[in-house]
Protein backbone atom coordinates (compact mmCIF):
# COMPACT_ATOMS: atom_id res chain seq x y z
CA UNK A 1 0.00 0.00 0.00
CA UNK A 2 1.38 3.75 -0.55
CA UNK A 3 1.74 6.00 1.78
CA UNK A 4 -0.70 8.67 2.70
CA UNK A 5 0.67 11.78 2.01
CA UNK A 6 -1.33 15.04 2.20
CA UNK A 7 -0.36 17.84 -0.28
CA UNK A 8 -0.93 21.70 1.23
CA UNK A 9 -0.53 23.53 -2.29
CA UNK A 10 -0.56 22.31 -5.75
CA UNK A 11 2.60 21.27 -7.24
CA UNK A 12 4.38 21.53 -10.49
CA UNK A 13 2.15 18.98 -13.03
CA UNK A 14 5.60 16.55 -13.48
CA UNK A 15 6.61 16.87 -9.78
CA UNK A 16 2.61 15.89 -8.70
CA UNK A 17 2.74 13.14 -11.10
CA UNK A 18 6.30 11.47 -9.20
CA UNK A 19 4.20 12.52 -6.22
CA UNK A 20 1.31 10.21 -7.06
CA UNK A 21 3.10 7.24 -8.08
CA UNK A 22 4.90 6.75 -5.18
CA UNK A 23 2.24 7.82 -2.52
CA UNK A 24 -1.60 8.32 -2.27
CA UNK A 25 -2.19 12.11 -2.22
CA UNK A 26 -4.07 13.71 -0.41
CA UNK A 27 -4.95 17.34 -1.91
CA UNK A 28 -6.06 19.79 1.19
CA UNK A 29 -5.76 22.89 -1.38
CA UNK A 30 -8.77 21.49 -2.91
CA UNK A 31 -10.79 20.54 -0.03
CA UNK A 32 -14.04 22.22 0.66
CA UNK A 33 -14.54 21.40 4.64
CA UNK A 34 -11.18 21.42 5.86
CA UNK A 35 -11.63 20.62 9.33
CA UNK A 36 -13.61 17.14 7.62
CA UNK A 37 -10.76 16.44 5.10
CA UNK A 38 -8.42 16.52 7.31
CA UNK A 39 -10.47 14.26 10.46
CA UNK A 40 -11.07 11.74 7.40
CA UNK A 41 -6.72 11.31 6.81
CA UNK A 42 -5.51 11.90 10.40
CA UNK A 43 -5.09 8.13 11.14
CA UNK A 44 -2.73 7.96 8.37
CA UNK A 45 -0.93 10.95 7.03
CA UNK A 46 2.40 10.77 8.26
CA UNK A 47 3.97 13.27 5.62
CA UNK A 48 2.63 16.80 4.34
CA UNK A 49 4.14 18.24 1.02
CA UNK A 50 3.96 22.16 0.54
CA UNK A 51 5.30 24.66 -1.97
CA UNK A 52 4.96 28.03 -0.06
CA UNK A 53 1.81 27.19 1.87
CA UNK A 54 1.23 27.76 5.16
CA UNK A 55 1.93 24.99 7.70
CA UNK A 56 1.34 25.63 11.32
CA UNK A 57 0.92 24.19 14.86
CA UNK A 58 -2.99 24.26 14.02
CA UNK A 59 -2.09 22.14 11.10
CA UNK A 60 0.41 19.43 12.92
CA UNK A 61 -1.97 19.03 15.30
CA UNK A 62 -4.32 17.74 13.18
CA UNK A 63 -2.20 15.58 11.95
CA UNK A 64 -1.08 13.51 14.81
CA UNK A 65 0.78 10.81 12.98
CA UNK A 66 2.88 13.58 10.92
CA UNK A 67 6.33 12.72 11.34
CA UNK A 68 7.63 14.95 7.90
CA UNK A 69 6.98 18.43 6.15
CA UNK A 70 8.72 18.09 2.69
CA UNK A 71 9.03 21.89 1.20
CA UNK A 72 9.42 22.25 -2.30
CA UNK A 73 11.38 25.85 -1.66
CA UNK A 74 14.64 27.18 0.07
CA UNK A 75 12.42 29.36 2.40
CA UNK A 76 10.57 27.77 5.36
CA UNK A 77 9.12 30.51 6.75
CA UNK A 78 5.96 29.51 6.19
CA UNK A 79 6.57 26.67 8.12
CA UNK A 80 6.16 26.96 11.86
CA UNK A 81 9.73 25.36 12.93
CA UNK A 82 9.82 25.92 16.20
CA UNK A 83 6.43 23.71 16.22
CA UNK A 84 7.48 21.28 14.06
CA UNK A 85 10.27 20.60 16.29
CA UNK A 86 8.36 20.84 19.63
CA UNK A 87 6.48 17.74 18.23
CA UNK A 88 9.32 15.76 16.58
CA UNK A 89 8.29 16.12 12.94
CA UNK A 90 11.30 16.64 10.65
CA UNK A 91 11.52 19.76 7.74
CA UNK A 92 13.49 19.48 4.87
CA UNK A 93 13.85 22.29 1.93
CA UNK A 94 14.96 22.70 -1.35
CA UNK A 95 18.24 24.46 -1.02
CA UNK A 96 21.00 25.07 -3.87
CA UNK A 97 19.34 23.59 -7.17
CA UNK A 98 17.45 27.02 -7.52
CA UNK A 99 20.55 29.36 -6.63
CA UNK A 100 21.64 29.67 -10.37
CA UNK A 101 18.28 30.65 -11.33
CA UNK A 102 17.23 33.09 -8.42
CA UNK A 103 20.79 34.85 -8.90
CA UNK A 104 20.10 35.15 -12.67
CA UNK A 105 16.74 36.75 -11.88
CA UNK A 106 18.16 39.51 -9.66
CA UNK A 107 20.52 40.38 -12.06
CA UNK A 108 17.58 40.63 -14.61
CA UNK A 109 16.58 42.88 -12.12
CA UNK A 110 19.24 44.98 -11.35
CA UNK A 111 20.00 45.40 -15.32
CA UNK A 112 16.25 45.79 -15.91
CA UNK A 113 15.78 49.01 -13.24
CA UNK A 114 19.52 50.80 -14.02
CA UNK A 115 19.15 50.13 -18.17
CA UNK A 116 14.74 50.92 -17.91
CA UNK A 117 14.54 47.48 -19.88
CA UNK A 118 10.52 47.05 -19.75
CA UNK A 119 10.08 51.16 -19.96
CA UNK A 120 12.46 50.71 -23.46
CA UNK A 121 10.25 47.53 -24.25
CA UNK A 122 6.68 49.40 -23.60
CA UNK A 123 8.29 52.45 -25.45
CA UNK A 124 8.39 50.79 -28.68
CA UNK A 125 5.42 49.07 -28.34
CA UNK A 126 3.57 51.89 -27.80
CA UNK A 127 5.33 53.42 -30.82
CA UNK A 128 6.55 56.11 -28.70
CA UNK A 129 10.14 55.38 -30.55
CA UNK A 130 8.74 56.39 -34.12
CA UNK A 131 6.68 58.98 -32.53
CA UNK A 132 9.17 60.72 -30.17
CA UNK A 133 12.45 59.86 -30.54
CA UNK A 134 15.16 57.95 -28.77
CA UNK A 135 14.28 57.45 -25.44
CA UNK A 136 15.75 59.46 -21.76
CA UNK A 137 19.06 58.05 -20.99
CA UNK A 138 19.62 55.54 -18.61
CA UNK A 139 21.91 54.72 -15.89
CA UNK A 140 25.39 53.07 -16.25
CA UNK A 141 25.66 49.87 -14.26
CA UNK A 142 29.36 49.01 -14.16
CA UNK A 143 31.32 51.35 -11.51
CA UNK A 144 28.14 51.03 -9.58
CA UNK A 145 28.12 49.22 -5.78
CA UNK A 146 26.06 47.10 -4.44
CA UNK A 147 25.09 45.67 -0.77
CA UNK A 148 24.21 42.78 -0.28
CA UNK A 149 21.77 42.00 2.35
CA UNK A 150 22.60 38.05 3.34
CA UNK A 151 25.69 36.94 1.34
CA UNK A 152 24.78 32.80 1.57
CA UNK A 153 24.25 30.91 -0.84
CA UNK A 154 21.64 32.88 -3.25
CA UNK A 155 23.80 36.31 -2.06
CA UNK A 156 27.24 34.91 -2.83
CA UNK A 157 26.00 33.71 -6.78
CA UNK A 158 24.75 37.36 -6.84
CA UNK A 159 27.93 39.04 -5.91
CA UNK A 160 29.51 36.94 -8.58
CA UNK A 161 27.69 37.86 -11.61
CA UNK A 162 27.45 41.71 -10.48
CA UNK A 163 31.18 41.49 -9.72
CA UNK A 164 31.63 40.39 -13.36
CA UNK A 165 29.46 43.59 -14.53
CA UNK A 166 31.96 45.64 -12.66
CA UNK A 167 29.87 46.51 -10.05
CA UNK A 168 31.53 46.77 -6.57
CA UNK A 169 30.26 44.15 -3.85
CA UNK A 170 29.68 45.31 -0.04
CA UNK A 171 27.93 43.20 2.46
CA UNK A 172 25.62 42.88 5.43
CA UNK A 173 24.76 40.09 7.32
CA UNK A 174 24.62 38.75 11.47
CA UNK A 175 28.43 37.70 11.00
CA UNK A 176 31.20 38.42 8.60
CA UNK A 177 32.02 35.83 6.62
CA UNK A 178 35.92 34.20 6.91
CA UNK A 179 37.44 33.69 3.59
CA UNK A 180 35.14 36.73 2.12
CA UNK A 181 36.82 39.76 0.27
CA UNK A 182 33.85 42.17 0.09
CA UNK A 183 33.86 44.75 2.70
CA UNK A 184 31.19 43.78 5.54
CA UNK A 185 29.19 46.43 7.04
CA UNK A 186 28.19 45.14 10.40
CA UNK A 187 25.42 48.16 10.23
CA UNK A 188 22.53 47.92 7.75
CA UNK A 189 21.62 51.35 8.06
CA UNK A 190 25.80 52.74 7.31
CA UNK A 191 25.71 50.03 4.25
CA UNK A 192 22.92 51.76 3.08
CA UNK A 193 24.48 55.09 2.66
CA UNK A 194 27.29 53.34 0.66
CA UNK A 195 25.97 51.96 -1.65
CA UNK A 196 23.66 52.61 -5.00
CA UNK A 197 21.66 49.61 -4.40
CA UNK A 198 20.38 47.24 -2.31
CA UNK A 199 20.38 43.42 -2.93
CA UNK A 200 18.13 41.88 -0.14
CA UNK A 201 19.34 37.87 -0.24
CA UNK A 202 18.50 36.74 3.34
CA UNK A 203 16.26 34.13 4.29
CA UNK A 204 12.28 35.87 5.12
CA UNK A 205 10.65 34.90 8.60
CA UNK A 206 10.81 36.86 12.33
CA UNK A 207 15.05 36.81 12.34
CA UNK A 208 14.43 39.69 9.09
CA UNK A 209 10.73 40.77 9.60
CA UNK A 210 11.16 44.63 8.24
CA UNK A 211 15.06 44.40 8.60
CA UNK A 212 14.89 46.59 5.58
CA UNK A 213 12.84 49.62 7.74
CA UNK A 214 12.07 53.93 7.25
CA UNK A 215 15.97 54.27 8.87
CA UNK A 216 17.67 52.27 6.05
CA UNK A 217 15.08 53.65 3.55
CA UNK A 218 16.14 57.00 4.54
CA UNK A 219 19.82 55.78 4.49
CA UNK A 220 19.77 54.62 1.04
CA UNK A 221 18.22 57.78 -0.33
CA UNK A 222 17.54 59.15 -3.39
CA UNK A 223 20.45 58.03 -5.07
CA UNK A 224 19.34 54.48 -4.03
CA UNK A 225 17.75 51.40 -5.38
CA UNK A 226 16.27 48.51 -3.89
CA UNK A 227 16.13 44.73 -5.35
CA UNK A 228 14.52 42.29 -3.63
CA UNK A 229 14.50 38.31 -4.87
CA UNK A 230 14.11 37.21 -0.72
CA UNK A 231 10.82 37.64 0.93
CA UNK A 232 8.75 40.91 1.02
CA UNK A 233 8.43 40.73 4.85
CA UNK A 234 11.99 41.71 5.05
CA UNK A 235 10.91 45.44 3.80
CA UNK A 236 8.86 47.62 5.76
CA UNK A 237 6.61 47.75 2.32
CA UNK A 238 4.67 50.59 3.09
CA UNK A 239 7.85 53.14 3.79
CA UNK A 240 8.87 51.37 0.89
CA UNK A 241 6.22 52.60 -1.39
CA UNK A 242 6.13 55.95 0.65
CA UNK A 243 9.61 56.76 0.03
CA UNK A 244 9.33 56.06 -3.66
CA UNK A 245 5.89 57.87 -4.48
CA UNK A 246 8.00 61.17 -3.54
CA UNK A 247 10.75 60.77 -4.75
CA UNK A 248 13.07 59.85 -2.01
CA UNK A 249 14.48 56.51 -3.62
CA UNK A 250 15.94 55.96 -7.16
CA UNK A 251 13.78 52.92 -8.06
CA UNK A 252 13.11 49.51 -6.98
CA UNK A 253 13.23 46.13 -8.91
CA UNK A 254 10.74 44.03 -6.42
CA UNK A 255 10.21 39.58 -7.31
CA UNK A 256 8.49 39.75 -3.78
CA UNK A 257 5.96 41.18 -1.74
CA UNK A 258 4.56 41.67 1.65
CA UNK A 259 1.15 39.83 0.41
CA UNK A 260 1.47 37.96 -2.06
CA UNK A 261 -0.18 37.72 -5.01
CA UNK A 262 -1.48 41.56 -3.62
CA UNK A 263 0.88 44.28 -4.98
CA UNK A 264 0.41 47.54 -3.25
CA UNK A 265 -1.79 50.00 -5.82
CA UNK A 266 0.84 52.73 -5.61
CA UNK A 267 3.21 50.50 -7.60
CA UNK A 268 1.53 49.68 -10.27
CA UNK A 269 1.90 53.72 -11.40
CA UNK A 270 5.82 54.40 -10.59
CA UNK A 271 7.53 54.22 -13.59
CA UNK A 272 11.02 53.83 -11.49
CA UNK A 273 9.79 50.26 -10.60
CA UNK A 274 10.27 46.80 -12.34
CA UNK A 275 8.04 44.33 -10.30
CA UNK A 276 8.13 40.55 -11.18
CA UNK A 277 5.27 37.91 -9.42
CA UNK A 278 8.23 36.13 -7.62
CA UNK A 279 9.66 33.90 -10.53
CA UNK A 280 12.71 33.64 -9.30
CA UNK A 281 12.84 29.54 -9.46
CA UNK A 282 10.33 29.51 -12.24
CA UNK A 283 12.39 27.74 -14.94
CA UNK A 284 10.93 24.03 -16.07
CA UNK A 285 14.46 22.79 -14.88
CA UNK A 286 14.56 24.36 -11.35
CA UNK A 287 10.99 23.49 -10.80
CA UNK A 288 11.73 19.52 -11.66
CA UNK A 289 15.13 19.78 -9.93
CA UNK A 290 13.44 21.20 -6.59
CA UNK A 291 10.64 19.01 -6.79
CA UNK A 292 12.91 15.98 -7.03
CA UNK A 293 14.98 17.16 -4.14
CA UNK A 294 11.14 17.11 -2.36
CA UNK A 295 10.37 13.69 -3.34
CA UNK A 296 14.05 12.54 -2.26
CA UNK A 297 13.98 13.64 0.80
CA UNK A 298 10.42 11.74 1.67
CA UNK A 299 11.69 8.82 0.04
CA UNK A 300 14.50 8.65 2.48
CA UNK A 301 12.34 9.36 5.18
CA UNK A 302 10.28 6.60 4.35
CA UNK A 303 13.07 4.27 3.81
CA UNK A 304 14.23 5.08 7.19
CA UNK A 305 17.90 6.49 5.56
CA UNK A 306 18.97 9.83 7.02
CA UNK A 307 17.43 12.94 5.31
CA UNK A 308 18.89 14.75 2.64
CA UNK A 309 18.53 18.61 2.80
CA UNK A 310 16.67 18.55 6.44
CA UNK A 311 16.10 22.15 8.46
CA UNK A 312 14.96 20.49 11.80
C1 LIG B 1 9.07 29.67 -4.72
C2 LIG B 1 10.97 30.50 -3.23
O1 LIG B 1 8.64 30.32 -5.86
O2 LIG B 1 12.22 28.53 -2.85
C3 LIG B 1 11.77 29.57 -2.38
O3 LIG B 1 11.98 29.89 -1.19
O4 LIG B 1 10.73 31.60 -2.89
C4 LIG B 1 10.51 30.09 -4.57
O5 LIG B 1 11.35 29.16 -5.14
C5 LIG B 1 8.14 29.98 -3.61
O6 LIG B 1 8.46 29.25 -2.46
C6 LIG B 1 6.69 29.68 -3.97
O7 LIG B 1 5.84 30.20 -3.02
Amino acid sequence: MKPDVVAVTPLYQPVMEGLEAAYTVHRLFEAGDRKAFLAGVKDKAQAITTFGGTVNAELMDALPKLKIIACMSVGVDNVDLAAAKARGIRVTNAPDVLTDDVADLAIALLLGVARRIPQADRYVREGKWAAKGAMPLATKLGGSTMGVLGLGRIGMAIAKRAEALGVKIVYNGPRQKPGVAYRYYADLSAMAKDVDYLMIACPGGAATRNLVNEKVISSLGKKGVIINIARGSVVDEPAMVKALVEGKLRGAGLDVFADEPRVPEALLKLDNVVLLPHIGSATQATRRAMGQLMLDNLAAFYAGKPLITPVV
